[in-house]
């Protein structure tokens, strides 16, 4: 049976995907690339700088920076989210999600986050939900970013759960192939178009439910 629920941030528990959305467009646009949100999918769960590298390639400029350049822009990025993350407080965290992690505790299973982002710690701090985590991977750590299972891998280690026993949350394509990956029950947050290959797919989060997905877990 389950023993543990794995996480992801930004897009499942707080709606942070559109700050880093604002801020790629921000820089995208300070070098004339310009991204709208069907793009935006493609940086959803990828690191900074390979979304640096996929935005420099929708913008056919690939070629025009050195790599001190694009750690730079890379920068500049990070610096501009930073100052948008700056304003979440715990009433950003997404419908149902509070409801969720409070269910899955009292059910005695474990809790843990895979965020590919360096910003998650900070974030789960000004959400005030960090208690409710048996363990945060340090994406860090992590040197094969999603669709790699890596990451998942490393929090079901941690939480010291089998794979087979653990479900991933997630918002993004990339996250769902990580979660499927590393052989876990897959639970996806949006479009039927684009998480298609979930196992068990919810439109938003306030749709989430403990008893639901486990019922949807056991069937599998
Ligand atoms: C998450 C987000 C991505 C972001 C990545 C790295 O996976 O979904 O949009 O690029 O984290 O975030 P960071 O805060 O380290 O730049
Ligand atoms: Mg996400």
């Amino acid at each position: 049976s389950v023993e543990a629920v794995i996480f992801d941030l930004d897009g499942v528990i707080t709606d942070t995907a559109a700050y880093h959305y604002e801020a790629w467009k921000e820089l995208g646009e300070s070098i004339g690339i310009a991204i709208d949100e069907e793009f935006n999918e493609q940086l959803k769960g990828v690191s900074r700088m390979e979304s640096l590298e996929r935005l420099l390639r929708h913008g056919n400029r690939q070629d025009d920076f050195t790599e001190q350049e694009k750690e730079k822009l890379a920068t500049r990025k990070n610096e501009q989210y930073k100052r948008l993350i700056k304003r979440v407080t715990p009433d950003d965290i997404l419908p149902g999600i509070k409801q969720l992690l409070v269910d899955i505790r009292q059910d005695g299973i474990k809790i843990g986050m895979a965020s590919a982002s360096k910003n998650a710690f900070e974030v789960v701090g000004s959400l005030k939900i960090a208690e409710y985590f048996d363990y945060i991977v340090d994406s860090s750590t992590v040197s094969k970013g999603k669709p790699d299972p890596e990451i998942f891998l490393k929090a079901a280690e941690a939480l010291q759960v089998p794979s087979s026993r653990c479900i991933g949350v997630e918002d993004a394509e990339a996250g769902i192939e990580a979660i499927q990956g590393a052989g876990m029950f897959a639970v996806g947050v949006g479009k039927p178009q684009l998480l298609g290959k979930a196992d068990y797919l919810v439109e938003n989060t306030s749709l989430l439910s403990w008893p639901e997905i486990k019922k949807r877990y056991h069937h599998s």
